[in-house]
């Protein structure tokens, strides 16, 4: 695991993953999104495209992509948030950078501790020496508590796009921060 330059005393605990942390990454992540969009029971299709999306084996492709950063926080135990960060990815709408913020993900119970400004900030600060101008993401219109988080930090909405699992879409919106 490489460190990166810590920009502040807590992001001593922040680290760039390597694939040593894929089963910790993908059981990180079933837990967060599950926990964000699974109100009403566990479908086959929600379970697939979690079990898809964040399997081990996906992880651990995406670790080994050079065009993939993964910043972890680390607790005692292991990890309790990450931040992925994509880079040459083209935005669904015009006047973004190639660096998009792919994934945010803080463990339930270690929310609102300000770990995910943190993760965030780092990540900015890595964009930053990629010389990126702004960064983009799409977040899922009724994850009403992420866009509250995403207006705390500085990103604005510049359009909207449609996310897709199997035969269903779901409404997403694009927001945007400059660097
Ligand atoms: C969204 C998420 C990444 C935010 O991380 P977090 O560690 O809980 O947020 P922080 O504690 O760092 O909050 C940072 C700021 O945002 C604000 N904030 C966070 N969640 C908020 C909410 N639900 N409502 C209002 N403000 C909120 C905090 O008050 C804080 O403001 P402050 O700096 O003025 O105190 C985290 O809650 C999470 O993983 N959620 C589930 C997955 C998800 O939705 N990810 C994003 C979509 S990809």
């Amino acid at each position: 695991v490489s460190r990166i330059a810590p920009t502040s005393a807590s992001s001593k605990r922040i680290l760039r993953a390597d694939a040593s942390y894929a089963s910790s990454i993908a059981a990180l992540s079933i837990e967060a999104w599950l926990n964000t969009y699974i109100k009403d029971g566990i479908s086959a299709l929600f379970a697939n495209y979690v079990l898809d999306e964040f399997g081990r084996a996906r992880i651990v492709k995406l670790l080994n992509d050079p065009r993939e950063v993964f910043l972890v926080f680390r607790d005692v135990g292991g990890i309790v948030g990450y931040i992925r960060i994509s880079v040459d990815r083209s935005a669904p709408v015009d006047g973004c950078s190639g660096i998009e913020i792919t994934s945010l993900y803080v463990q339930p119970h270690h929310q609102r501790k300000g770990l995910g400004k943190l993760l965030l900030e780092e990540a900015m600060a890595f964009c930053k020496v990629q010389k990126a101008e702004s960064v983009w993401l799409t977040v899922n219109s009724e994850n009403l508590s992420a866009i509250k988080f995403y207006e705390k930090t500085g990103f604005r909405n510049i359009g909207n796009t449609l996310f897709h699992i199997e035969d269903q879409s779901y409404r997403n919106e694009i927001l945007i921060r400059n660097l």
